[in-house]
C-alpha cells in the first residue's frame, strides 16, 4: 500500500482533566475515503479539529507522506493541502458565488491604486471550476450564495477546496441536514473529489451516506478507535450495531429526534 498522505499516530486529547480522543491511530490515502462514525459525543468532531489545526494533539504524533508534521494553526494545516469544509460549506450568504469563490485571493485587474477586484474574471473562472465539478446548476457567478441549497453550498465549498489545490479534503457531517436529493448531490461530489486523487475524510452518523462513498471505515465510541475496517467487510446491520454500541439509550432518541427535526426543516 501506498504511503498515506496523513496519519494519526498514537494520538490522544484531553482538555483539562477531560480525556476525550485515546489512542487514536488512523490512516488517511490518497484517492480514498475515510468515513468516520460514530454517535454524537464520541470525538469525530475533536478528531478533525486535530487534523486541521484547530487543537493539538496532547500526544501521540500527526503525519504528512510519512513525515512528522505538527499543525500549530488551522493556517498552517491549510498551508500543507488541508481543506476543512463545515456543515453548510461554512459561505456567507450575502457574497455572491464569484466573490464566495475567491474570498481571500480575488483575481484583480489595474495596477497599485487602481487595482480592482476583476469580478468577470472571478466569477467566469469559479463558474467553470464548480460547473466541471458536476454542479451543472450554477451557470451565473453573481448569484447569491444565500440563494443555493444546502447541498449546493457544500457543493461549492468542496470545489473551492479543490481548485485550490487541497490534498485532503475534511467533511464534517456535510449530509446531516440534507434531504435524500441533496444530500445524494453532495455524496456525488465527494466521490468526484475522490476521483480527483484526494484524501477524503467523511465524518457521518449516516451508515447509508458512509456506505455509499467509504473505501475505509472507523468507527469511534467514546473517545477510542472502536473498529477499523474496509470497504464490503462489514455489512449495514454490523455498521449500525457497532455505532449503537456505544450510544446510551437516552442519547440514541435524542439523536433521532433531532435528525427527524433537521431532516423536516431541510426538506425541499
Ligand atoms: N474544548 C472542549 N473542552 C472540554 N470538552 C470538550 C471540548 N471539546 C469537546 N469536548 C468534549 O469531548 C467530547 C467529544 O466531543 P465532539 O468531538 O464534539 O464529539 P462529536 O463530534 O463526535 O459529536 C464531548 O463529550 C465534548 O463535550
Ligand atoms: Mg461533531
Amino acid at each position: 500500500m501506498s504511503v498515506p498522505i496523513l496519519a494519526l499516530r498514537g494520538v490522544n486529547k484531553s482538555f483539562g482533566p477531560i480525556d476525550v480522543l485515546h489512542d487514536i491511530t488512523l490512516e488517511v490515502r490518497a484517492g480514498e475515503v475515510l468515513c468516520l462514525l460514530g454517535d454524537n459525543g464520541a470525538g469525530k468532531s475533536t478528531l478533525i479539529r486535530i487534523l486541521s489545526g484547530v487543537h493539538q494533539p496532547s500526544s501521540g504524533s500527526i503525519e504528512m507522506d510519512g513525515a512528522a508534521v505538527s499543525f500549530p494553526s488551522p493556517r498552517a494545516a491549510a498551508d500543507k493541502g488541508i481543506a476543512t469544509v463545515h456543515q453548510f460549506g461554512g459561505t456567507f450568504p450575502l457574497m455572491s458565488i464569484g466573490r464566495c469563490f475567491f474570498v481571500g485571493v480575488e483575481p484583480t485587474k489595474g495596477w497599485g491604486p487602481f487595482r480592482v477586484y476583476d469580478r468577470r474574471k472571478a466569477n467566469a473562472i469559479a463558474v467553470k471550476a464548480v460547473r466541471d465539478f458536476g454542479i451543472t446548476r450554477i451557470d451565473d457567478g453573481d448569484r447569491l450564495v444565500g440563494g443555493l441549497s444546502g447541498g449546493e453550498r457544500q457543493s461549492l465549498a468542496i470545489a473551492r477546496a479543490v481548485h485550490f489545490g487541497a490534498r485532503v479534503l475534511i467533511l464534517d457531517e456535510p449530509t446531516a441536514a440534507l434531504g435524500v436529493k441533496q444530500a445524494t448531490h453532495v455524496l456525488r461530489i465527494v466521490n468526484e473529489a475522490k476521483r480527483r486523487g484526494l484524501a477524503v475524510v467523511f465524518i457521518t452518523h449516516q451508515v447509508m451516506h458512509a456506505m455509499a462513498v467509504g473505501d475505509h471505515f472507523a468507527v469511534l465510541i467514546r473517545g477510542a478507535v472502536a473498529a477499523d475496517f474496509r470497504k464490503g467487510e462489514k455489512s449495514r446491520e454490523e455498521i449500525t450495531d457497532l455505532m449503537a454500541g456505544g450510544a446510551s439509550m437516552a442519547s440514541l432518541e435524542a439523536e433521532i429526534e433531532s435528525h427527524m427535526a433537521s431532516h423536516g426543516e431541510a426538506a425541499e
